[in-house]
């Protein structure tokens, strides 16, 4: 999605410093970037199409001068990418230039009207509208800060805003509704961003906007108004803990190979959950009468994973479900008995909101997992767990995702302790605390396997991938890293599915993975090994390392080390993330910037 990022500093030039926060952004969107900055009393604008070092190669970023600056990387939602489209945009004098995160739902009815009144517009974009609306009301006579303020009264719809006036050269605008935006604030400069890893080389001192609020920022100063009234608002400065080491790659080439290796220390940060949070969600989950679980993505993957755990482990039956479609399948039996259960890394998709935003109408008891402490989801959360994952940068989930099943699994047997039906978690808790050195062993042992594998499926032109219980979230989850990141078409079933449809794809040599762990679907997915090789199909076959019988029938075998059932999704999605990353690799792709997708995905 897009991400925006000003800068206000004592001393320039600010393009280098908006180039560093930019690339840190860049897991948010990039199909085009740019710049402004206001220099000699003009605004100076670069922007260009591609990602951020291409555009950077022909416009030269580092180049441009001022102080005062705002900068974009975008992800296209109105109009396709082209320089005219890129942001910033700027209104008919050239004055004034905006860069936006998020989607402007009246833009249209806006455009029309200012049209009328002789604007010409150049872009596609509905963030052009915004820069000619307060051109519109500066028009009238208002100065920058009531002028954005009564334009930002006709807009309906998402957005973080950072905006520039050559008039009055000092000061850059920021205004948040629905779209993350937080303040960085320090000695040397104030800073604005999406994401306070834009300005982590700065300070860590941040302010959180409120949706319906403005900042205005100077080298020297910071100041909040709430639009509604125009009044001043005061917010406390937070200090984060995030350190410039956390966002960089680690010697790693890159951050998605990264964040796979450090899963094993992600995994043992998410086994010191807190106490207390632990407490209160399964107090309000055991009180409810529903509970649905609720993702996008890899997000829904740990749903359904959870959903498993839940059941299996503390006798509760919840719902998986994925947030585009809940409203419409299940918004109308949410109730004050209910809890719905928000799973989101990022705590900003705008499918997951959404869902918060009309649970809480509905009197639903809303709970949210996430990374992102600061994130919007856990501001409209009655309670919420942080998965303790540190950043994840690169677009594909991994460590979030092995996370946010540790979540549910703590959670699960929490709230088995709490019902009585387990008399002690130690046997649970045991198992939980050998993960983090059986994920080490594990991507140490699979590392030389899973490169042949991927050399071998790099041409496929299709690969399925089976799983039974709570490994066909496993089998759905390494789909979705595969295809997302090499591009292979791929599709993920139960395995006991795949006899009602799917295997009439299966032809001579077809690829077909199979998550089979020494557990209660064992013996099953044996049949449903044989059925695919009695058809021609390749029957790859992650299984325990002891299972001969699993090994003999398999074309090709990657022996795992024994696991409880509830635990084994969060230890053979591993290797499955290792072949996807090692697949696109092979065939050429960046895995950390996949084409059309974005990091947190901001629009419905
Ligand atoms: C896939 C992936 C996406 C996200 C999805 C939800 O690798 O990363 O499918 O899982 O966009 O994102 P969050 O968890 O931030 O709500």
């Amino acid at each position: 999605m897009c991400r925006i990022f000003a800068a206000a500093l004592a001393e320039g030039p600010v393009g280098p410093v908006l180039k560093a926060g930019l690339k840190r952004l860049e897991y948010g969107g990039y199909d085009s970037s740019g710049m402004a900055a206001v220099d000699q009393g003009k605004l100076q604008i670069k922007k260009g199409v591609g990602k951020l070092d291409e555009v950077d190669k022909s416009v030269k970023f580092d180049e441009l001068p001022g102080c005062i600056g705002i900068a974009h990387n975008r992800w296209a939602t109105h109009g396709y990418p082209s320089v005219t489209n890129a942001h910033p945009q700027v209104d008919c004098t050239g004055k004034i230039a905006v860069v936006h995160n998020g989607v402007i739902e009246n833009f249209f009815e806006i455009k029309e009207r200012l049209a009328e009144n002789g604007h010409e517009f150049k872009s596609r974009t509905d963030t052009e509208v915004i820069a000619h609306l307060i051109e519109d009301y500066i028009k009238k006579g208002m100065d920058f800060l009531n002028g954005t303020i009564n334009a930002m009264k006709d807009l309906r719809g998402s957005y973080a805003l950072a905006i520039l006036y050559s008039a009055e050269p000092n000061t850059v605008i920021l205004v948040k509704n629905e779209s993350p935006l937080m303040l960085g604030i320090s000695d040397e400069g104030n800073y604005a961003a999406s994401d306070a890893v834009a300005f982590v080389d700065h300070t860590n001192r941040i302010i959180h906007l409120e949706d319906g609020e403005l900042a205005v920022i100077t080298p020297k100063s910071y100041k909040i108004y709430r639009i509604s009234d125009g009044e001043s608002v005061n917010h406390e400065i937070e200090t984060v803990d995030i350190s410039v080491s956390d966002v960089d790659k680690g010697g790693y080439r890159h951050y998605m190979l990264k964040e796979i290796m450090e899963q094993p220390v992600a995994i043992s940060y998410a086994l010191n959950l807190q106490a207390q949070y632990l407490d209160v969600v399964s107090e309000l989950v055991r009180r409810s009468r529903i509970t649905y679980l609720i993702g996008a993505g890899s997000s829904y993957h740990s749903c359904m994973a959870g959903s498993y755990m839940l059941s299996q482990i503390s006798g509760m039956p919840t719902i998986p479900a994925v947030a585009s479609e809940f409203i419409q399948q299940f918004g109308k039996t949410l109730n004050p008995d209910s809890t719905t259960i928000l799973a989101s890394q990022s705590g900003e998709t705008a499918d997951v909101l959404k869902v918060a935003s009309y649970a809480r109408l509905k009197a639903s008891t809303v709970i949210s997992i996430t990374n992102v402490v600061s994130s919007t989801i856990t501001r409209l959360s009655r309670a919420y767990i942080v998965q303790q994952a540190g950043p994840e940068i690169g677009v594909a989930a991994t460590k979030t995702y092995t996370t946010q099943l540790l979540v549910y699994y703590q959670l699960a047997v929490e709230l088995a302790r709490k019902s009585g039906s387990i008399t002690e978690a130690n046997s649970y808790m045991k198992g939980l605390h050998e993960l983090p050195r059986l994920a080490e062993k594990v991507l140490e042992d699979v590392s030389e396997p899973v490169n042949r594998l991927a050399a071998e499926l790099k041409d496929a032109n299709h690969i399925f991938f089976l799983g039974r219980g709570i490994n066909t979230a496993t089998a759905y989850e390494g789909r979705l890293k595969m295809l997302e990141i090499s591009y292979i078409p791929s599709s993920a079933f139960s395995a006991g599915e795949s006899k009602h449809g799917p295997i009439a794809l299966i032809e001579n040599n077809s690829p077909v993975i199979f998550v089979a762990p020494d557990d209660t679907s064992r013996k099953v997915i044996m049949g449903n090994i044989m059925e695919i090789k009695a058809r021609g199909g390749k029957a790859i076959v992650f299984g325990d390392e002891n299972d001969s019988e699993l090994k003999q029938a398999s074309d090709e075998f990657i022996g795992m080390p024994q696991i409880d059932e509830m635990l084994s999704p969060i230890i053979y999605i591993l290797p499955l993330q290792l072949l996807a990353y090692n697949t696109a690799i092979l065939k050429g792709y960046d895995p950390d910037k996949p084409r059309n997708l974005a990091k947190s995905v901001t629009v419905l």
